[in-house]
Order: structure tokens, then C-alpha cells, then sequence
């Protein structure tokens, strides 16, 4: 059997880790080859391939990025239909394909299989967006870096006297800014989940202060809304996927609070250093997981799933299940969230 592995959407820690298990696991114990395709889906369109062995994926567990490379190509997009992309298989001779990936990767390869393609998906994503799955390598990493962050602005907020703003990543769920916040003491949340109104947040800023603390920190999500009506936002480019590029809610925050409560406040957009560097260990040990069983799935022909963590179990779900709807930050987290508030 020859596998085609592809990383597609946003990088994310881990990715290295979880090519690394799908080829120990794959070649030592299944026997199957690998090649890589680079680039996302761009790579089995094109057949641009990389070698993929046991020798390429050494010393790469603990490295961040993906050493396949990858993009937001979306084959739908260029106007080719899921028959279409199958023919690529035969093209770049594999007999069927690993995808690593986001809501939109998945969501390709969850058309390829209702069509019966041979397609077996790994959940990641630093959102930890993905449904069917409790939890997607990268997330936990993210969330360290952003804690990491707001723990130093902390001080420097208490020694001036300021409200920080921590902008974090997290398009369409707020599962960065609730961790980070929590973990980080965060006196404002704000997450696309939960619309917000800027004079709620100032009332809350001013009651702090008036109790005697003279700092606060807020932290949002990218994709933070305001309610209907309170404010303007600006929307930016799209991609393939027809997803506005964002990052800048975290200016306008400030500008708006700054001016409504006097008091000084400064921004930080934390981006993609959230994305970058090395993985956390639960992370490399989430990856290591799914690729070992990814192959398991290959091995029991259980095409069309995903793997996923379920009550800290690795399981399969269907791909179809897992892109339907994303996973988005529950009530309950949320309001234990509120008690820290202010
Ligand atoms: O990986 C997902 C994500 O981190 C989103 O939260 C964010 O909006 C997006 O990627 C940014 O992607 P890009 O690298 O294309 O700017």
C-alpha cells in the first residue's frame, strides 16, 4: 500500500510529530510506503511529492512547522470537481491519502470520501474549532504562548497603570482567548461566541478601578463581535476558503477604551507567533497518538473517518461528522469564566 500524507490549512506545532508517527507506525509495523505531498491539496494537483521514509522523519518530533509544507488551496476552488481530484491518486501513484488538517482541509476530505475516496483524517488546528474531536494538537501550545504572554504583561500593566489588550487567535470560536484568559487572570474576555457591547466592557474596566485596582487586562479573540449597532469593524481580504483575513479588533479596542474611560491602555497582537515554534509535550504526545492511529485506520480500511480524542480515548469518527459544524466554547465554560471577571 502507498499512502499520500498532506498537511493543509494553517502550520500548527505538532505537525511534524504526527508525520513522524504515521511513517514509524506505517512502515515498521504495516509495511506501507509514504510519500509526501507538498503544499496541502497543491500537491496532489500538481504532484509536487517528497520524500517520505524513515530516514526523512528523523529528529523532527520536537520541530514546529510541517517539513511538507502548507497552503490554503482549496481544489474546489480551481473549478475541479471531487472526481477530478480522486484521478490525482492515480496520477501521483498513492492508494490512498492521510490528511492533516483544519476544518478545510478535512472539509475536501470529507468530499473525496462520500464519493468513496480513500481518505483517512488527522484533526489540527491551534483553534481547536474541530467537532467530533475534544481536543486538536496545537491548541495546547497555543495556549501556553498566550498565557506565557499575559503573565509578563501583567506586570508591565500593574507597574504603568494600564489595560492591556491581548488580541489572540481564534477566527469563528474563542477557545485561545477562554484558556489563555483564565489561565492568564484575564479581567474581560471576549470571544466571537458571545457578542459583545465596548460600553459593557468600560463599566466593568471602571468598576475595577474604582475598587482600588489600577490595571486590567482583556483578552479577545480575532474573531470577537460587537453587538449589532455599538461598533464598526472593518473586514479584510479573503482566501480560498472565502475566510477574511483578520487580526486588528485588539486596535480598535483600545483606541474605543481609552477614549471612553481615560484610562491609558495599549494593544499586543500576539498572531502567529501562537503557530510557531515547538510543541508543548502533550501536544507531540496528542500528535504521536492520532498518527498511530490514523494508520490503525488504514490498516482496518475505516476510510472516511477521522481520528479524534474522546474522553481521553483516540477513536474514529466520520469525516462528515467532524466537518459539519464547528465546536465552539460552551455556556458553561464560559460563565465559570465570568466568576474572575473584573
Ligand atoms: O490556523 C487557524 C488560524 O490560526 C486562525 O485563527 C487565523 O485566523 C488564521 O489561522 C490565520 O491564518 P493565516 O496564516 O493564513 O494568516
Amino acid at each position: 500500500m502507498r499512502l499520500g500524507v498532506l498537511t493543509g490549512g494553517g502550520d500548527c506545532p505538532g505537525l511534524n510529530a504526527v508525520i513522524r508517527a504515521v511513517v514509524r507506525k506505517g512502515v515498521r509495523q504495516a509495511g506501507y510506503e509514504f510519500v509526501g505531498l507538498r503544499h496541502g491539496w497543491r500537491g496532489l494537483l500538481v504532484g509536487e511529492t517528497q520524500e517520505l521514509n524513515l530516514r526523512s522523519t528523523k529528529g523532527i518530533l520536537h520541530l514546529g512547522g510541517t517539513m511538507l509544507g502548507t497552503s490554503r488551496t482549496n481544489p474546489f476552488k480551481e473549478q475541479l470537481s471531487p472526481e477530478d481530484v480522486l484521478d490525482c491518486f492515480e496520477k501521483v501513484g498513492i492508494d490512498g491519502l492521510i490528511a492533516i488538517g483544519g476544518e478545510d482541509t478535512l472539509g475536501v476530505a470529507s468530499k473525496l470520501a462520500a464519493i468513496g475516496g480513500k481518505v483517512i483524517g488527522i484533526p489540527k488546528t491551534i483553534d481547536n474549532d474541530l467537532s467530533g474531536t475534544e481536543f486538536t494538537f496545537g491548541f495546547q501550545t497555543a495556549v501556553q504562548i498566550a498565557t506565557d504572554a499575559i503573565d509578563r504583561l501583567h506586570s508591565t500593566a500593574e507597574s504603568h497603570d494600564r489595560v492591556m489588550i491581548v488580541e489572540v487567535m481564534g477566527r469563528h470560536a474563542g477557545w485561545i482567548a477562554i484558556y489563555s484568559g483564565m489561565a492568564g487572570g484575564a479581567d474581560a474576555i471576549l470571544i466571537p461566541e458571545r457578542p459583545f457591547d465596548i460600553e459593557d466592557v468600560c463599566d466593568a474596566i471602571r468598576r475595577r478601578h474604582e475598587s482600588g485596582r489600577n490595571f486590567s487586562i482583556v483578552v479577545v479573540s480575532e474573531g470577537a463581535q460587537p453587538k449589532d449597532g455599538t461598533l464598526q469593524i472593518h473586514s479584510g481580504e479573503v482566501d480560498d476558503f472565502g475566510h477574511v483575513r483578520l487580526g486588528g479588533i485588539g486596535n480598535l479596542i483600545m483606541e474605543e477604551i481609552e477614549e471612553r474611560t481615560g484610562f491609558e491602555a495599549r494593544v499586543t497582537i500576539l498572531g502567529h507567533v501562537q503557530r510557531g515554534g515547538t510543541p508543548t509535550a502533550y501536544d507531540r504526545v496528542l500528535a504521536s497518538r492520532f498518527g498511530v492511529a490514523a494508520v490503525n485506520a488504514v490498516e482496518t480500511e475505516a476510510w472516511g473517518t477521522m481520528v479524534a480524542l474522546r474522553c481521553g480515548e483516540i477513536v474514529s469518527v466520520p469525516l462528515e461528522e467532524a466537518t459539519g459544524t464547528l465546536k465552539t466554547v460552551d455556556d458553561d465554560l464560559y460563565d465559570v469564566a465570568t466568576t474572575f471577571f473584573g
